[in-house]
């Protein structure tokens, strides 16, 4: 595996397989890798030439410095993991080299672009964090224009990150095709994450009582209406006293707007943030059909 640091490298490395006309998929990720990580590499491996594989925290994308600042680090073993994996290319650049230095204090609105993802920003994680979607879209834009993939991997852990690289890439008119991997979850149901390397042991058993309780309320036959199945799912979520949900949302898997009824017709899916003491956990399910 070729390892760069500077995006010029890259451009070089990758520039042989281009004038062959071979196919680039591309894997952003902030490191600290995990089987849900390698389940993107697996794919984009399965269907490219080439698998390029991105490592770098995006300090724009974080609302706060502390976040930030305990965001799991584990270089070593990540090189190892995408080696054995058979990545061809890992880029890791540092933030000078993402950011200007013009842009001392790097945010979406030192872009010249700005981004606008109207009503998909301003519902779950866009109304909880605010700007955060803003920075995801900054970055990927600039990884894209480094890598310039035929393919991208995103997983749909993170549901709405995806629709927005989705409506970035039509807005944008990028010339690269965006596939959504499904989530990869620990043998307790717990989605995998990156930011459950900061749980307890402890804490890591209490979580798994999240993705429990989405998948009753999918398999609970809707039984309730929206609003009792999305109570009882927050009572199950919270009923050891330890966990806290932020939100708990089911929505419509296009638009990502809440339904405040639903038929089962159209595709939808049920959302919720959680506070495992100081860390912040996102898991989704899809309930239909
Ligand atoms: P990160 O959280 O490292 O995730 C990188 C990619 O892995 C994302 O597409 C994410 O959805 C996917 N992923 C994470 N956990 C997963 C799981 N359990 N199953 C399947 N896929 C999973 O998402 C980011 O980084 C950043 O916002 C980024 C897109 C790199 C921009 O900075």
């Amino acid at each position: 595996m070729k390892i760069c640091t500077e995006k010029s490298e890259v451009a070089r490395g990758l520039s042989p397989y281009r004038l062959k006309k071979n196919t680039i998929g591309f894997v952003p990720t902030m490191g600290a890798l995990h089987d849900g990580h390698l389940a993107l590499v697996k794919r984009s491996k399965s269907e490219n030439d080439i698998t390029v594989v991105s490592i770098f925290v995006n300090p724009t994308q974080f609302n706060s410095q502390l976040d930030l600042k305990n965001y799991p680090k584990t270089l070593e073993a990540d090189i190892r993991m995408l080696t054995a994996a058979g990545v061809d290319f890992l880029f890791a650049p540092t933030v000078d080299e993402m950011y200007s230095s013009r842009e001392k204090n790097p945010s979406p609105e030192t872009d010249k672009e700005q981004f606008d993802f109207g009503e998909l920003e301003t519902v779950m994680e866009g109304k909880f964090r605010a700007g955060h979607f803003k920075g995801v879209a900054q970055i990927v834009k600039r990884l894209f224009e480094v890598v310039l993939p035929s393919r991208a991997y995103f997983g749909e852990k993170d549901f709405q990150q995806l629709a927005v690289i989705r409506k970035l890439v039509q807005d944008y008119r990028l010339p690269v095709e965006i596939t959504g991997c499904p989530t990869e979850r620990e043998p307790t149901g717990l989605a995998m994450s990156s930011r459950n390397l900061r749980l307890t042991e402890q804490e890591r058993r209490e979580a798994a009582v999240i993705s429990k309780a989405l998948f009753e309320l999918k398999n609970s036959g809707f039984r309730f209406s929206l609003a009792e199945a999305k109570k009882k799912a927050v009572e199950m979520i919270e009923s050891s006293g330890k966990l806290k949900v932020e939100y708990l949302e089911i929505a419509d898997a296009a638009s990502l707007q809440p339904l405040n009824d639903w038929d089962g017709s159209s595709s939808a899916r049920v959302f919720t943030a959680v506070k495992v003491g100081e860390v912040r956990l996102i898991d989704n399910v899809e309930l239909a059909p």
